[in-house]
């Protein structure tokens, strides 16, 4: 009976989504509602946000379409809706604008995530999850796996805006007693992933019969987690994370671009002459790969969805969703003219 009391209590918590929005962002949103939990959505709709991503949910939550790096606008929220819970995953999320504009990069990840954690502290929370990277760690070889106690070796602007965030989020439990969780996630796939990523690019132009870019030679490693695998950790980091804490949420399906690349033209029945090699972006980080044996042990959760079976979903509902991704492709580009123009094979 205690127990159940418990837990309807919990699920009254009032939880505030940064970049909710976004392709992790709203998979988080459709799960916590699916919960029960009440969900607060903070997102500025940039390029690479869409509420149609929210669409299933939209009566179910509040939205404010607000800069998180405004402490005007973030603080009304807090004054508003008291939130207890703050996951907070607004970001500028792509390495590739990153290399052609740090500046946005810094501004929103580094003094947006400095606005949100000042609000944090003035107003008070219960928890508040700020989500890092795997590439905060920097690159591995051939071999090995990053823990949480791995020193941060950040490469491109973009992930050195993301380790300073990490840090100033631990720097705010240290210094000030925040209940700050950090959490670093390996590379993300699934429904609804804005189309500049490397597996929607790779989708999308195989739908359009056009080449498809392949940094260098293809050889680069990633880890990947399935988005649905991802928020259920990020849940279970709420309800069960200890603040001060890091967890790395990974899934061991690491892959090489190329064999990504060819495992969806298979699944499309497309050929391999759709493939191009083009020159590799500057800096490109070989590897990345966790280990992800604390969230394990300590929270008791683990990846449900295997690679090879989520990625054949993936390019079905990428397939049945084709339109949403036409959508994107005209925007896009341009950002493909200025990224993979640097020496075409
Ligand atoms: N996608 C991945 O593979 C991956 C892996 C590990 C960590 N992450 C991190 O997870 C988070 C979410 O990633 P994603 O792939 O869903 O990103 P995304 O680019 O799809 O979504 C980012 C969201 O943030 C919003 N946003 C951007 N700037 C904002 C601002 N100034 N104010 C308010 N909202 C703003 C955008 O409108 C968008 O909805 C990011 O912090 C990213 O660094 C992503």
């Amino acid at each position: 009976m205690a127990k159940d009391v418990d837990k309807i209590f919990r699920k009254m918590k009032t939880l505030l989504v940064t970049g909710g929005a976004g392709f992790i962002g709203s998979e988080l949103v459709r799960q916590a509602v699916s919960r029960g939990y009440r969900v607060i959505v903070l997102d500025k709709l940039t390029y690479a946000g869409d509420l149609e991503r929210l669409e299933g949910v939209k009566d179910h939550i509040v939205f404010y379409q607000e800069d998180i790096r405004s402490p005007e606008a973030v603080e009304k929220i807090f004054l508003r809706e008291r939130p207890e819970i703050i996951f907070h995953l607004a970001a500028e999320s792509h390495v590739d604008r990153s290399i052609l504009d740090p500046s946005p990069f810094l501004s929103t990840n580094v003094d947006g995530t400095s606005v949100l954690l000042t609000a944090a502290r003035k107003y008070g929370v219960e928890k508040f999850i700020n989500m890092s990277t795997d590439e905060v760690y920097g690159e591995l070889g051939e071999r090995g796996k990053f823990t949480e106690k791995s020193p941060l070796n950040p490469n491109s602007p973009y992930s050195v805006s993301k380790a300073a965030a990490d840090m100033l989020g631990r720097a705010f439990f240290r210094t000030y007693g925040l209940p700050v969780i950090t959490v670093r996630a390996s590379n993300n796939y699934g429904p609804w992933q804005y189309p500049e990523k490397f597996i929607p690019v790779v989708i999308l132009k195989a739908i359009l019969d056009e080449k498809i870019p392949i940094y260098g030679k293809g050889e680069n490693i990633r880890e990947w987690l399935h988005v649905s695998d991802c928020a259920r950790a990020l849940l279970k980091i709420m309800e069960e994370g200890q603040p001060g804490e890091i967890y790395n949420v990974g899934s061991g399906e690491e892959r090489r671009n190329i064999e990504v690349a060819e495992e969806i033209l298979k699944i499309m029945g497309k050929g391999r002459e759709l493939i191009n090699f083009v020159e590799d972006r500057p800096g490109h980080d070989f590897r990345y790969s966790l280990d992800w044996g604390k969230i394990k042990r300590e929270l008791g959760w683990e990846p449900t969805v295997k690679f090879e079976e989520g990625l054949s979903k993936t390019v079905r509902w990428y397939m049945e969703n084709r339109d949403w991704l036409m959508r994107k492709r005209e925007a896009l580009e341009s950002l493909w003219r200025k990224v993979y123009r640097r020496g075409e094979k």
